[in-house]
């Protein structure tokens, strides 16, 4: 599975569709940024959102609401991006109802858990994000990993294939935690963080992640192709 992010870009319908045209494959989630949604048609790949509000309709100036999401077309929508929770103060519970809201409409959440920290206090990071955020019932997730220096805007500084599988136990054991051993085992976690043609193949074979999250390089035409051929 590969979600491409493509975060507030590209700034024209012309761009996006070019971009569209190229990402249309099996097994890819193409999340645009919502003014693109309605534009772009797709024919193998998933449509995914970025965002979206808890409630469906109401007087919530500036929220997208995951009924038009649906109504859109959209199968996935990627909830509490690590930019998302830093630079617009969403919490561990704000997560936790937009996720709500999204299976209710059956759309499946794309979770991002990660932290800014190492060792002992980035577990406990990942476990109360996924504590706070996941409810019993909402097993038909899927969990992304995304260290933020790892991403490429920020820092970029890719984490060894050790530390991928590290936090991908931490992951997997508070899934069991919360919604037990047979519902964990069915939830994809895939890896996001300066992910591009170079290093996929690598981190495919070497981390058994599930897919990856990928932004910057999900933006250009010719690493689209190689990570897709
Ligand atoms: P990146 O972004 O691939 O540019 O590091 C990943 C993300 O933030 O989802």
């Amino acid at each position: 599975m590969i979600v491409f992010n493509w975060k507030m870009n590209p700034t024209s319908l012309n761009q996006a569709l070019e971009l569209a045209q190229v990402s249309d494959k099996k097994n890819v989630v193409l999340c645009p940024p919502f003014v693109f949604l309605s534009k772009i048609k797709l024919k193998k790949a998933w449509l995914g959102a970025q965002d979206c509000f808890w409630q469906n309709q109401g007087a919530f100036t500036g929220q997208t609401s995951p009924l038009m999401l649906k109504k859109m077309g959209c199968s996935y929508v990627i909830i509490g991006h690590s930019e998302r929770r830093r630079l617009f103060q969403e919490t561990d519970q704000m997560i936790n109802q937009k996720i709500k809201a999204c299976l209710l409409l059956k759309m499946k959440p794309i979770i991002c858990v990660g932290s800014e920290k190492k060792g002992q206090s980035a577990r406990k990071e990942i476990e109360k994000q996924l504590e706070k955020s996941l409810d019993k019932q909402a097993q038909n997730i899927v969990v992304a990993y995304e260290p933020v220096s790892a991403i490429s805007t920020n820092k970029g500084i890719i984490p060894t294939v050790q530390e991928i599988k590290q936090a991908q136990n931490i992951i997997k054991t508070k899934l069991v935690d919360i919604f037990g051993v047979e519902k964990a085992r069915k939830v994809k976690i895939i890896y996001g963080g300066s992910v591009d043609s170079e290093n996929i193949k690598r981190f495919t074979d070497q981390t058994g992640m599930d897919g990856f999250l990928i932004g910057a390089a999900s933006l250009k035409v010719k690493e689209i192709k190689k990570i897709l051929s």
